[in-house]
């Protein structure tokens, strides 16, 4: 079965881990996920930035050093192909939850960060005007400390604990507004908003398709289609590009 991908004006991809799982970059969920290893509420919830910020840098700095020689996969690079060959009239958006930056690697443009880049770093204190810098340091011995107000540094994704940053959460909306085709591509559909991003896909009329390696659980019948598989595998197979 083939995606006529001609046939929409609006196309909006949402990615989770999944699709970074044949790139060597671990899942968060399921039998080997990080979140087994490590408890979310010490390695990865903001209020660790004010009494143990050194866990957040253990965890997260460990994903700095294995993007110093993991390489984008064929699920990235088919949906840049995607991307790269639409009409002028049709409109692609890339709505990840992913921190690893793989999809632009692979040649992505039009990309939403949902949860930010673990590429960049950035001063844990509001009112300092450090902007956020590119860092592949994996500080996963000491959390650094802010060159301009002596505040915590932190990695600049989005936390447990945290919202989404103005700008990425109303890109995405805007994007689900007008969309006529919506895919979920390798993410549990747990975290919201990401999870209700169906939904809103649904409502506006769009054709929406789950591309998964497992069943969701459970099911979300706003999902018309699902694809089980690897991303990897299934997306070359479903788009021919
Ligand atoms: P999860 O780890 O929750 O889900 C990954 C999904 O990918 C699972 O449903 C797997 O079955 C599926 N999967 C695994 N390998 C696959 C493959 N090769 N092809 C297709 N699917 C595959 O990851 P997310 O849904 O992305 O937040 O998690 C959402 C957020 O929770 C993450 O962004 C992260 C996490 O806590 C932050 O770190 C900010």
């Amino acid at each position: 079965m083939k995606i006529d991908i001609s046939r929409y004006k609006q196309i909006v991809v949402l990615t989770g881990a999944g699709v970074s799982a044949a790139s060597g970059i671990r899942t968060y969920r399921g039998k080997d996920g990080v979140w087994q290893e490590y408890d979310v509420q010490v390695y990865g919830h903001v209020d660790r930035l004010e009494d143990n910020p050194k866990k957040i840098w253990q965890l997260f700095g460990q994903l700095r050093d294995q993007l110093k020689t993991a390489k984008p996969n064929i699920a990235h690079y088919t949906l840049a192909a995607l991307e790269q060959n639409l009409r002028p009239d049709q409109q692609f958006t890339l709505i990840t939850q992913n921190v690893d930056g793989l999809h632009q690697q692979a040649g992505s443009a039009n990309v939403i960060e949902l949860h930010g880049t673990i590429r960049k770093t950035r001063c844990a204190n509001p009112d300092c005007d450090l902007a956020p810098v590119d860092d592949d340091n994996a500080h996963t011995e000491e959390a650094p400390r802010c060159p301009s107000c002596g505040g915590v540094l932190r990695p600049d994704i989005v936390l447990f604990g945290e919202q989404i940053p103005a700008l990425p959460s109303w890109q995405s909306k805007k994007a689900l507004r007008e969309c006529d085709l919506f895919l979920s591509i390798g993410t549990s559909g747990v975290v919201s908003p990401a999870s209700n991003f169906v939904r809103s896909a649904q409502y506006v009329g769009a054709r929406t398709i789950y591309v998964n390696l497992d069943p969701m659980l459970p099911r979300n019948p706003a999902f018309q289609e699902e694809y089980l598989g690897r991303a990897e595998e299934l997306l070359p197979a479903l788009f021919s590009v």
